[in-house]
């Protein structure tokens, strides 16, 4: 029988990251009215278990859940810290249709446009920070990271991989961040359901797929853009930062950017940059 003391430590340790059962997700899983899915206590990256799902035929809107991730990851090949008990991280795999695989360019957004869309339930306003974050309070919330899996040249599926900090613990600390990043639970002072934060960005994710290819997808995405018009240290990939006004997301998920020599352009890559230095 374990000691009073060391019975204290394991309950304290436990309230801080409770241990998630398969039962307690499976019961929100069951509801979410999606295929299949998966979920692990811990896992190397939901969106490698997701791809190697989808090259054995996982259907549209298959889900892989973790409790935690070991090496997930993020763009540009960042890792993406996943601790037990305080984060969502998840993957869903897309089988776009003809008219859809148009619009590729757009899953990042239709993934943070979930989240924001789950954040509204929340009271909470949420915000696109092109082209792959989502901000709350002016800090990262969540992620988006999109991958996809090819037979020859054709897009066999796309996973769109999100996390996202839900509670106290999920955000690294300070000096291991590239960016400002907060918790849900921080900006609304009270606890909230991982779970049904879960299904509430799957409903926001419906919502917007069914409207992916319309301008009122494009029109979405600016209504919830970061500094729209307003001015941002900008870095091209190999370039030094620039300041650029922001003017919109363009339809090909392109984001319009404007001089302070007065010259517009559209760029496919870049990152807006957060930090002062
Ligand atoms: C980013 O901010 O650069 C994107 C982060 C995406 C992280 C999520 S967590 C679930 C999924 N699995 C991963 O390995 N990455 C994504």
């Amino acid at each position: 029988m374990l000691p009073f003391g060391a019975l204290v430590i394991v309950v304290m340790a436990l309230r801080k990251h409770p241990m998630t059962s398969i039962d307690t997700v499976g019961s929100y899983l069951d509801q979410m009215d999606i295929p299949a899915w998966r979920f692990f206590p811990m896992v190397g990256s939901t969106n490698d278990m997701a791809l190697n799902w989808a090259k054995q035929g996982a259907p549209d809107w298959t889900l892989v859940v973790a409790d935690a991730q070991t090496t997930g990851r993020g763009r540009a090949g960042r890792h993406w810290i996943t601790e037990p008990g305080c984060a969502l991280a998840f993957s869903l795999v897309f089988r776009l249709s003809p008219d859809e695989v148009a619009y590729y360019a757009r899953l990042a957004a239709l993934g943070g446009l979930g989240l924001i869309y789950a954040l509204e339930g929340l009271g909470l306003r949420g915000s696109l920070k092109w082209p792959n974050d989502v901000l709350l309070s002016g800090a990262k919330v969540g992620g988006v990271l999109v991958e996809s899996s090819w037979l020859a040249d054709q897009l066999e599926a796309a996973v769109i991989g999100i996390g996202v900090n839900v509670s106290f613990g999920s955000v690294p600390p300070a000096e291991e961040l590239r960016y400002p990043a907060i918790d849900i639970q921080s900006a609304l002072g009270e606890p909230v359901d991982r779970w049904s934060l879960l299904a509430q960005i799957v409903h926001g994710l419906r919502k917007y797929r069914n409207i992916l290819a319309e301008d009122a997808f494009v029109a979405a995405c600016n209504q919830y853009l970061s500094w729209r018009d307003e001015w941002v240290r900008f870095q091209r990939p190999g370039e030094q930062p620039q300041r650029v006004r922001i003017i919109g997301i363009m339809s090909d998920g392109r984001l319009s950017v404007e001089t302070q020599d007065d010259r517009k352009f559209d760029v496919l890559n870049g990152e807006i940059i957060m930090r002062d230095d």
